[in-house]
């Protein structure tokens, strides 16, 4: 078997068998493959998808690429959500430690940014000292004596999707509907949780931008997911425009805090609390998650969470050094506030990464002062752009042209929780 073949079968269109795909994985895994040939592969499966058997050896091989999380000594029932990605998407910063509140256990592996969408681990580095690093032995004692953890998949766990996720950011290969499955349920079968709850993201700042294709993306995923044993279900949840107010990792770890602590954006919260209701009914638990949230213990968690992994909050979140605002060209009602083009200015701006050895920056992003609904006047600010580097803001601007828009009557309200699949 050779890595030509394997490429050239799904260039032209034709399915992988079970040893193909298990010899990639492995020689993949070990670093025998150059970037380069697995990037063709990820294109080509990018334009020609996978049949389901293939995607569940697929999903199968990158979870045996490494070790399964045995979560039995934990001695808790383990719940864990994940999502798509989307911009400003920071509720698991806040749905980790709530759902962890009722002695639950969320072991919840994490990625870092994948194009114009931060990830999770990006986000929770902001904050001083916290390292995304955690061995098997601590992610199981954090689980047991804590409850909740935020963690990087170390390189035990699932190596495969760890550097194929890299690779996939570099070459515009992640809104492919196989790829996202396998990365998302591989992750979750290797970190062994009993039950997912899945928030599979659209609009335009979303990698499923219909309404049709994060269906068949949730489908996928919660087929994938109930097939291994794995109690799975998936809402569907708009990403029309940014997810709260900020999108960039300490202003969004800065919000989440908000949220933690009684206040925050309404919209963040109410995606929060209906995947919290969804987490709650597959563990079997009869409660109102917003109870718990104004209980004040999930902020008691975050910071319990925090400091286990070396973080101190109490240092405070960095902060940027350079700002700029976007003001109103017309007076009315904001209609549209395009989330592809923040996330993109987000990105731009620092917060992204442009190659996966990049670094990102713990305070560039973007400060929506107003949203779509929201009356405004010419000249009031829409936007505040935050950058390290004076530099990153001419195509930051940029990114934005054409991005807001503002109409004489207010506009519908859209809905945020659009669907849900489950089996
Ligand atoms: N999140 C993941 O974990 N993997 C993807 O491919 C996309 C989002």
């Amino acid at each position: 078997m050779d890595v030509i073949e394997i490429i050239q079968t799904k260039r032209d269109g034709r399915t992988l068998n079970k040893e193909q795909i298990d010899w990639f994985i492995n020689n993949f895994s070990a670093g025998h493959i150059p970037d380069e040939q697995t990037a063709a592969l990820a294109m080509s499966i990018y334009f020609n998808g996978m049949e389901t058997d293939e995607l569940t050896n697929w999903t199968k091989a990158m979870v045996s690429s490494g070790v399964t999380l045995d979560l039995n000594s934990v001695g808790k029932h383990t719940v864990d959500k994940h999502s798509t990605g989307g911009v400003g998407d920071k509720v698991s910063l806040i749905l980790v430690p709530l759902i962890a509140s009722y002695g639950l256990a969320v072991p919840q592996l994490s990625g870092r940014g994948l194009g114009h969408g931060g990830g999770t681990l990006d986000k929770m580095e902001s904050i001083s000292g916290w390292t995304a690093s955690l061995s098997e032995k601590e992610m199981l004692t954090q689980l047991r004596e804590i409850g909740g953890i935020i963690a990087a998949a170390n390189e035990n766990i699932n190596p495969a999707d760890r550097h194929l996720y890299a690779l996939r950011d570099v070459t515009h290969t992640v809104d492919s509907i196989p790829l996202i499955a396998s990365s998302i349920i591989s992750k979750k079968i290797a970190e062994g949780t009993d039950a997912l709850v899945l928030d599979v993201k659209t609009g335009s700042g979303a990698f499923m931008v219909e309404l049709e294709n994060a269906r068949e993306l949730a489908k996928t995923m919660v087929e994938l997911g109930e097939n291994s044993g794995m109690k799975t279900v998936a809402l569907i949840t708009s990403m029309e425009t940014v997810l709260g107010k900020t999108a960039g990792n300490a202003l969004e770890v800065s919000e989440s805090l908000e949220v933690l602590e009684g206040g925050g954006p309404e919209d963040l919260i109410e995606v929060t609390l209906a995947l919290a209701q969804e987490m709650l009914e597959l563990t079997n638990i009869d409660a109102d998650p917003s109870e718990m949230l104004a209980s004040g213990k999930p902020r008691e968690l975050f910071e319990k969470m925090v400091s286990a992994q070396g973080g101190d909050l109490s240092k405070g979140l960095p902060e940027a050094e350079f700002k700029k605002t976007i003001e109103a060209s017309e007076t009315g009602y904001i209609s549209k506030l395009d989330c592809r083009s923040v996330g993109i200015a987000a990105w731009r701006l620092g917060a992204g990464r442009a190659k996966k050895e990049d670094p990102v920056s713990p305070t560039a992003g973007v400060v929506c002062l107003a949203k779509p609904g929201d009356q405004i006047r010419t000249g009031e600010p829409v936007l505040e752009l935050h950058g390290d580097n004076n530099d990153s803001f001419d195509s930051a601007i940029e990114a934005l042209d054409g991005a807001i828009e503002i109409s004489e009557v207010a506009p519908n309200n859209y809905p945020l929780i659009l669907d849900k699949i489950f089996t």
